[in-house]
């Protein structure tokens, strides 16, 4: 099994670290995972120009999965967009066709006191987010920005065909049926026709699904019912924009955004697994970075694209099992927990595995 490793900048390397680790751990001699490492990012700006070099595209592509850190650095802000690192993420999920964005929320228990909303509200949470990754205003045309009467203009697109929409309420509804059965589509049909469409190709596409509850929310209600009553949801599906929105919010639900794993899966099994975090560069470097959101990552990875759900438990367990030793990065530190950093909240779990296994 061929996995490229694309750790890119910020704490995604230190992170990511700790996540090849407990998988080498896992692997032992019974598991054949080949990892290779390419720069993506501002590392990609720094070893080839751009943030996605071909050789990065090239062994992605040929890979069953990628595991990925984050991008970001001071090339953020320049005027050339294609020469940003968030670039290099974004013409990655294009051109792999990562349509489907699967970010689970999920609270843990030994966490609890940690979210910055009361234990009453958060207890249960467990939700999933579906972003759709492929449209909407990231991608649509025309955008630009240019001059009109001496002043300038912005522009971007909200664009959605109804192929799109159809493919990922597809995976909202099987992942629906896969959970507690109930599917929210968030859209902005009361305004924008974009949505409207939205709207209409869910409900269509929801008539394969009888099983499936579907309710619909707009964005400005579904922002308030996420942290008025987050355990209400079990699947959101929605566009990319929203979703990037909806999932830094749940995010919070939980506790710490580095608690937080994601799949980012086309029509196969190939599949991109990245923290939801970002690069995160103000703690890059110190070894205070939780790798928890890295290692479910990986966890999903052996479930989603190795085919190896067993194995994807074995990592879940090790994990809980060192929350409940008490182990925190100081993210999710709590009175009467033992702060680790990075390396060493890896290696805990490394070892944890070496016990379950
Ligand atoms: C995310 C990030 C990216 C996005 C950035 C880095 C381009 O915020 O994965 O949520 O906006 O999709
Ligand atoms: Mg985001």
């Amino acid at each position: 099994m061929k996995i490229a490793v694309l750790a890119g900048d910020g704490i995604g390397p230190e992170v990511t670290a700790q996540s090849v680790k407990v998988l080498r751990t896992l692997a032992g001699n019974r598991l054949d995972l080949q990892m290779t490492s390419a720069p993506i990012g501002q590392a990609g700006v720094d070893a080839d120009g751009v943030p996605l070099p071909d050789a990065t595209l090239k062994l992605a592509g040929e890979s069953d999965a990628i595991l990925f850190g984050s991008v970001g650095g001071p090339t953020d802000e320049l005027p050339d967009r294609k020469k940003r690192p968030g670039a290099g993420l974004l013409k990655l999920r294009k051109a792999l066709t990562l349509f489907a964005n699967y970010r689970p929320a999920v609270l843990f228990e030994e966490l609890i006191g940690a979210s910055t909303l009361r234990p009453e509200i958060v207890r249960g949470v467990d939700m999933l987010i579906l972003r759709e990754l492929n449209g909407d205003l990231y991608f649509g045309e025309p955008r630009g920005v240019h001059m009109e009467d001496g002043k300038r203009v912005g522009i971007n697109t909200m664009r959605y065909s109804e192929d799109e929409i159809a493919r990922i309420a597809h995976a909202g509804f099987k992942a629906a049926q896969g959970r507690r059965g109930k599917l929210c589509s968030v859209d902005k049909s009361n305004v924008l026709e974009t949505m409207q469409l939205w709207r209409e190709v869910v409900m269509e596409v929801g008539r394969e699904y009888p099983d499936v509850e579907l309710s619909h929310l707009y964005i400005d209600a579904a922002s308030m019912m996420l942290i008025r009553k987050p355990t209400q949801f079990d699947v959101i599906v929605t566009g990319n924009v929203f979703g990037d929105i909806l999932s830094d919010a749940a995010a919070m639900l939980t506790g710490s955004i580095g608690m937080l794993p994601s799949a980012s899966m086309g029509p196969g099994t190939q599949g991109l697994f990245e923290p939801v975090h970002g690069s995160a560069p103000d703690i890059a470097g110190k070894d205070i970075a939780n790798p928890i959101a890295s290692i479910l990552s990986s966890a999903m990875m052996l479930r989603y694209s190795l085919g190896l759900p067993e194995e994807a438990d074995k990592v879940e367990r090790a994990v809980r099992t060192v929350l409940a030793a008490g182990l925190r990065t100081v993210d999710i530190q709590q009175p009467g927990t033992r702060l680790v950093g990075t390396a060493e909240m890896g290696d805990a779990i490394a070892a944890a595995l070496e016990i379950a296994a």
